[in-house]
C-alpha cells in the first residue's frame, strides 16, 4: 500500500537514496535539507525543535525517516552538546510529532554503539559505545524506544558508500585522491561492514513496508578491512589499488577512540529479506550504472578518466 513518507536528510547520502526508492515503490515522498539545498528538497533544521515538529504534524506523513544528524566523529568529542542535541534530542522531538500522528518513525544508527573488542555484532550482542558519537547514537536508540514503542525502527548500518549527490562518501575521496595520482592513508587496523547505500535503502524502505520494528542491522555481507574496502573501490573505478597505504589508527593520529574489530552481522535482515546487501564487487558495477543512469548525482572521476569514457552520459556535477 502506498504511503506518505518525508525523509528528513533528504540532502544527505541514505536519505537521497531514500527518495529515490521510495519514489520507485510507488511512494509518495518529501525529503528536506538542511544546509545543502536542492531544488526539490524543503529546508528543515532539526534543532528548531517547535517549527520542525509543527511542519512534520502539518505534513501528516504516514513514516518519518530520519537519516541525518551530526556524524563527525571527531566533532562529536569536540562539542558533546551539539552530538547530543543533533543525534538524541532533535529526532526524539521528531519523533514524538510522528507518534502523535499515529506514525511510524525511522532512525539510523552505527556500529560505533560496539566498542569494536569482537565485532561483528548481531542486534542482541552487549553494546559499549567508546566514542561521543556512538554514545549519542545509543542513547537514541533507547529514547526512541522508550518513546515510541513498536513505532520505531531503528537501522543500525556502517561504512556506507554509493553514489550521491554531494559527493562526499569514502568512495569519492578515494576516487579523487587516486585519479589525481595521490596516495590514500586508509587505517589497517579498523574492520567493519561496507554498507552500498542503494541497498541500504531499499532493504529499509522493504522492511518499512513489511510492517517491521524494532532493532534491525542493515548492513554489506562483508567484513573487512579499510584497506581491502579502499582496494575493492579502487578496482571497481579502474584506478591503481597501489596508491593505497595502511597505516594503523595510532600512526593516523585519530585520537577519539573507534571500534577497531567492528563490522554488524544481519541475522534479522537475512531472515527477511536475503541476498538484499551485495558485496563490494558486485555493487561497484551498480555504482557506474546509476552514475551513468540517474541524474543529479556527484561525479567522483574527472572527465577523460577511464570510467568517463566508459560512461554513456557526460558527468553532471563534478
Ligand atoms: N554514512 C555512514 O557510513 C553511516 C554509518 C552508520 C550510520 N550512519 C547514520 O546514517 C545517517 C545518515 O548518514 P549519511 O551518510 O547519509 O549522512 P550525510 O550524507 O552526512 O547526511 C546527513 C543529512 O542530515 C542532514 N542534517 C544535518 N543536520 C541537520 C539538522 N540540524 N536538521 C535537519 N537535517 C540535518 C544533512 O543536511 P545538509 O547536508 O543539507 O546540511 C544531510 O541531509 C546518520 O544518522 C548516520 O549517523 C551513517
Amino acid at each position: 500500500m502506498s504511503k506518505r513518507a518525508i525523509v528528513v536528510g533528504g540532502s544527505g547520502q541514505i536519505g537521497g537514496w531514500l527518495l529515490r526508492t521510495l519514489a520507485e515503490q510507488g511512494h509518495e515522498a518529501v525529503g528536506t535539507y538542511n544546509t545543502v539545498a536542492f531544488p526539490d528538497l524543503v529546508p528543515l533544521d532539526g534543532a528548531n525543535l517547535d517549527a520542525s515538529a509543527r511542519w512534520i504534524a502539518d505534513q501528516k506523513p504516514d513514516v518519518v525517516y530520519y537519516p541525518a544528524g551530526f556524524t563527525w566523529v571527531d566533532g562529536c568529542e569536540r562539542d558533546p552538546a551539539r552530538a547530543r542535541s543533533a543525534n538524541l534530542e532533535q529526532p526524539l522531538n521528531l519523533a514524538r510529532a510522528a507518534a502523535d500522528l499515529g506514525s511510524k518513525f525511522v532512525y539510523f544508527s552505527t556500529d560505533y554503539v560496539f566498542d569494536g573488542a569482537a565485532g561483528p555484532y548481531a542486534e542482541d550482542s552487549p553494546t559499549n559505545a567508546l566514542s561521543v558519537y556512538g554514545q549519542s547514537k545509543l542513547d537514541a536508540e533507547g529514547a526512541l524506544r522508550d518513546a515510541l514503542g513498536d513505532r520505531v525502527l531503528i537501522v543500525r548500518t556502517s561504512w556506507v558508500y554509493g553514489p550521491e549527490r554531494q559527493g562526499k562518501n569514502f568512495s569519492y575521496q578515494l576516487a579523487k585522491a587516486l585519479s589525481a595520482g595521490k596516495t590514500l592513508e586508509c587505517p589497517s587496523d579498523q574492520i567493519s561492514s561496507p554498507s552500498y547505500g542503494p541497498d541500504v535503502a531499499l532493504a529499509v524502505v522493504s522492511l518499512v513496508e513489511l510492517g517491521q520494528s524494532g532493532l534491525i542491522h542493515v548492513a554489506g555481507p562483508e567484513v573487512m578491512d579499510r584497506v581491502e574496502f579502499a582496494r575493492g573501490i579502487a578496482k571497481g573505478f579502474g584506478l591503481d589499488p597501489g596508491l593505497i597505504v595502511g597505516k594503523t589508527t595510532d600512526e593516523l593520529g585519530q585520537v577519539v577512540p573507534r571500534p577497531l574489530n567492528g563490522g554488524l552481522s544481519t541475522p534479522r535482515l537475512d531472515a527477511i529479506l536475503p541476498g538484499i546487501m551485495r558485496p563490494v564487487a558486485e555493487s561497484m558495477s551498480d555504482f557506474l550504472v546509476k552514475l551513468s543512469t540517474v541524474e543529479g548525482l556527484a561525479y567522483p572521476l574527472p572527465p577523460g578518466d577511464l570510467l568517463a569514457d566508459a560512461m554513456p552520459l557526460e558527468p553532471r556535477i563534478l
